[in-house]
């Protein structure tokens, strides 16, 4: 069999504030770290899902970003965090729901792959972890925690309801996470990964665990981050995916959803790439922090704030 060229692009969120240069720095340090280890990954062998799982590991794994460890806090203080991965030859999605007290929550999304039930929300979520005898572990971090008290004395008027992750320094902050990839045989797999919104309703379902958010199949991946209703309200992984499997190249078909999703004044941002190897992404919000490896050179989109909704290599 030919072995193909392998392509990564990942994901830490999309966001609208931009003061923070040195905030901008660590998170660029982060996601050219991760870029460069998974990417390791895939030219060793491994297959898009092990790699995206790995990637989205060390993604939840960084309080940077709003996934995992450093999730943010819901209405009630507590968190829920939704995890989804999906494997596009085989067009198989499986994902957990508000889901707590587990480190990882790509690892369940993982574990159920295989499973005949695949999506499982927050009761049967945690009863899986612990039937897997995956540790209890507190994803609680003290600036998210100070973040939610000072929020709750001013009576939930302040701006935590953003999806952004944080730097210490500052208020930016970008979130939800994803990972997708195409390996040496030419497989594409793409996983996304949240705490959520931030101040949500209890029961909210966020779109991290939807094919609106994440959707992949032979011809194409993609994952997206921004307000998890507008990207419901567009599905906006399944349209750029299927457009491409119904002949729009994937610059296309990328293109055209974004600028209907500016015409709707949608606030978003997604990351893709193709059978063929072409790596895109686009935004209509002000940032998308995003990494990606072609093969030669590893780029960012962290200091993309055109007036283009989408770009490709
Ligand atoms: N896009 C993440 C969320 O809205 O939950």
């Amino acid at each position: 069999m030919t072995t193909r060229q392998p392509k990564l692009i990942i994901h830490g969120g999309a966001s609208s504030l931009v003061d923070d240069k040195g905030g901008l720095q660590k998170v660029r340090t982060s996601l050219h770290s991760i870029v460069t280890e998974v990417y390791q990954l895939l030219i060793d062998g491994e297959t898009a899902i092990d790699a995206v799982v790995k990637g989205c590991q060390l993604l939840e794994n960084d309080p940077s970003f709003n996934a995992g460890t450093g999730s943010v806090l819901q209405s009630d203080g507590q968190i829920r965090m939704s995890a989804s991965l999906m494997e596009g030859l085989t067009q198989t999605f499986s994902g957990v729901i508000n889901v707590s007290r587990v480190k990882n929550p790509i690892d369940l999304a993982k574990y159920l792959q295989t499973e005949s039930d695949r999506i499982l929300s927050d009761l049967g979520a945690i009863e899986l972890a612990r039937e897997l005898q995956i540790p209890i572990y507190n994803p609680l971090t003290e600036f998210r925690a100070r973040e939610w008290i000072a929020e709750w004395k001013d009576d939930f008027q302040g701006k935590m309801g953003r999806l952004f992750a944080h730097t210490e320094s500052s208020e930016a902050r970008r979130g939800t996470i994803g990972v997708v990839a195409l390996d040496s045989q030419g497989r594409i797999a793409a996983g996304t990964s949240t705490g959520g919104k931030g101040l949500e309703r209890i029961g909210r379902v966020s779109d991290s665990v939807m094919p609106a958010g994440n959707y992949a199949t032979a011809d194409a991946g993609v994952s997206c981050t921004g307000i998890g209703e507008d990207i419901v309200n567009e599905c906006f992984a399944a349209r750029v995916v299927i457009r491409v499997g119904d002949g729009l190249s994937l610059p296309n078909a990328m293109q055209k959803s974004m600028a209907e999703c500016h015409k709707r004044e949608r606030d978003l941002g997604a990351i893709a790439l193709d059978h063929s190897g072409v790596i895109s992404w686009g935004k209509t919000s002000e940032i998308l922090l995003a990494a990606y490896h072609n093969g030669s050179t590893i780029g960012d989109t962290l200091e993309w704030q055109t007036e283009e909704l989408m770009g490709f290599c």
